[in-house]
């Protein structure tokens, strides 16, 4: 048993729905097995759990772990490059990466660069954007079990435009799939998505094996991108020209439900977005991403007044890093900067955006993304060197609003000394 004797800062209740900062200046979280069974005051949960080992985290702030409901496992060797729009930057930066998942050696090389990406920046439940190659799904699913993250993942399938090696057949994708499910969907932390593509590169067919993957297999996950760039929703548009809008292209596959996230949805019209909120599919928003390719300002204020679910992706690679606090930051500029009236953040949006939001569309609410009695412990401990400028920040921040948007203002990975999962620690 543990006693964590912190400063703490989750948003149990909805910021976008009235709701506000939750900030403790020293309490004590009381972790058993991995469970929090009480925060209360430090005096009596020691007297009540004398044999508890103390852990004294005063120095810095605590928050939950941190999801990332869109980021992209093959793609951690491919961040940084700059200046191209999304169709550009894949051929010509990530497919040409994405090939090289082909071979296992260099597949296993890259998922340990990747969660040591995630757990650095202190993630702890990710959807993740996985490969087109079956083998490297394997290694990455047994990689993912042995850090011990919360992640749901699938082999990611295509069947045109795409360089030769990346694509597949109807028949593979479906056994390759139903392997892999099989084997992982459900073991431990991890679940399986259904992951095609994009519907550019990804025929009716193809999409349909999916929405059938999703039909056989209660309970499993759907992740695609949707919306993102004003040339893709066009060649969308074009291949499908039955279909109502590019969301329809999942929708009468069956790959649209409770259980979808979809990345970006940059440019939504009104039928999608009533849609969505309409099965409960979630906008996994990416404002580095959208920020790096162009992309445009995601429409936060029509997501949230038609009711549809938003948490942040760091889209590595097109984003700029693994830390959802850089992305809680330029969700913020992007709002404060959207020519059309974007929505004005507070830094506890910025936390809710990158915490509870994130456990809610992946429907982990019931067990992570606020550090309440009875949730599990997963939590981030914020603890910058001496001096260094965001410790200064907190040392004389106005009020703990004010401390936690420096978080999100200053923060980085190197700033995260400790991430916990289950109450194991991941990192520090
Ligand atoms: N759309 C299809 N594939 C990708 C990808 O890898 N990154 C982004 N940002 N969008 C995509
Ligand atoms: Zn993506």
């Amino acid at each position: 048993m543990f006693i964590y004797r912190a400063r703490v800062f989750d948003t149990p209740s909805d910021p976008f729905a009235g709701g506000a900062l939750r900030s403790d200046s020293d309490v004590a979280i009381v972790v058993d097995d991995g469970q929090i069974i009480a925060r209360t005051d430090f005096a009596a949960a020691a007297a009540k759990h004398s044999d508890a080992e103390v852990v004294d985290l005063r120095a810095g702030v605590l928050i939950p772990g941190l999801i990332d409901t869109h980021v992209h496992y093959p793609q951690v060797r491919a961040i940084g490059y700059l200046g191209m729009p999304l169709l550009d930057w894949l051929d010509h930066c990530a497919l040409p990466e994405e090939t090289k998942l082909g071979d296992e050696a260099y597949a296993s090389a890259v998922a340990g660069d990747f969660l040591t990406g995630l757990t650095s920046a202190g993630t702890t439940s990710a959807m993740v954007f996985g490969s087109h190659f079956a083998s490297a799904m394997d290694t990455f699913f047994s990689q993912a079990a042995e850090v011990g993250l919360r992640i749901t993942s699938g082999l990611v399938t295509s069947d045109r435009i795409l360089p030769e090696p990346l694509l597949t057949s109807v028949e593979k994708s479906v056994s390759e799939s139903q392997g892999l499910i099989d084997r992982w969907h459900g073991q431990g932390r991890l679940r399986y998505a259904v992951t095609p593509r994009f519907s550019f590169s990804a025929g009716q067919e193809l999409l349909a094996a999916g929405g059938q993957l999703v039909a056989d297999n209660p309970g499993i996950w759907v992740t695609s991108h949707l919306n993102e760039n004003r040339d893709e929703v066009a060649g969308v548009a074009e291949m499908f020209p039955e279909a109502l809008d590019y969301l329809d292209t999942y929708d009468r596959a069956g790959l649209l439900n409770r259980r979808t996230i979809l990345a970006h949805n940059v440019h939504p019209s009104d039928r999608e977005l009533a849609r969505m909120a309409e099965v409960g599919a979630a906008s996994a928003h990416c404002p580095t991403s959208n920020s790096n390719l162009a992309s445009g300002f995601f429409p936060l204020r029509r997501h949230i007044e038609t009711g549809v679910r938003v948490a942040l992706g760091s889209d590595v690679g097109a984003g700029t890093g693994f830390s959802l606090l850089k992305e809680g930051v330029q969700a913020y500029f992007m709002q404060q900067l959207d020519p059309s009236g974007g929505l004005p953040l507070t830094s506890a949006h910025l936390l809710h955006l990158a915490t509870a939001a994130g456990a809610q569309a992946l429907e982990l609410s019931d067990e992570v993304g606020d550090l309440s009695v009875g949730k599990r412990f997963d939590a981030a401990y914020i603890a910058p060197a001496e001096g260094q400028p965001l410790a200064v920040g907190l040392e004389h921040a106005s009020s703990d609003e004010d401390a936690l948007a420096k978080i999100f203002a200053m923060g980085t990975p190197a700033d995260i000394a400790r991430v916990w999962v289950d109450g194991e620690p991941v990192k520090g």
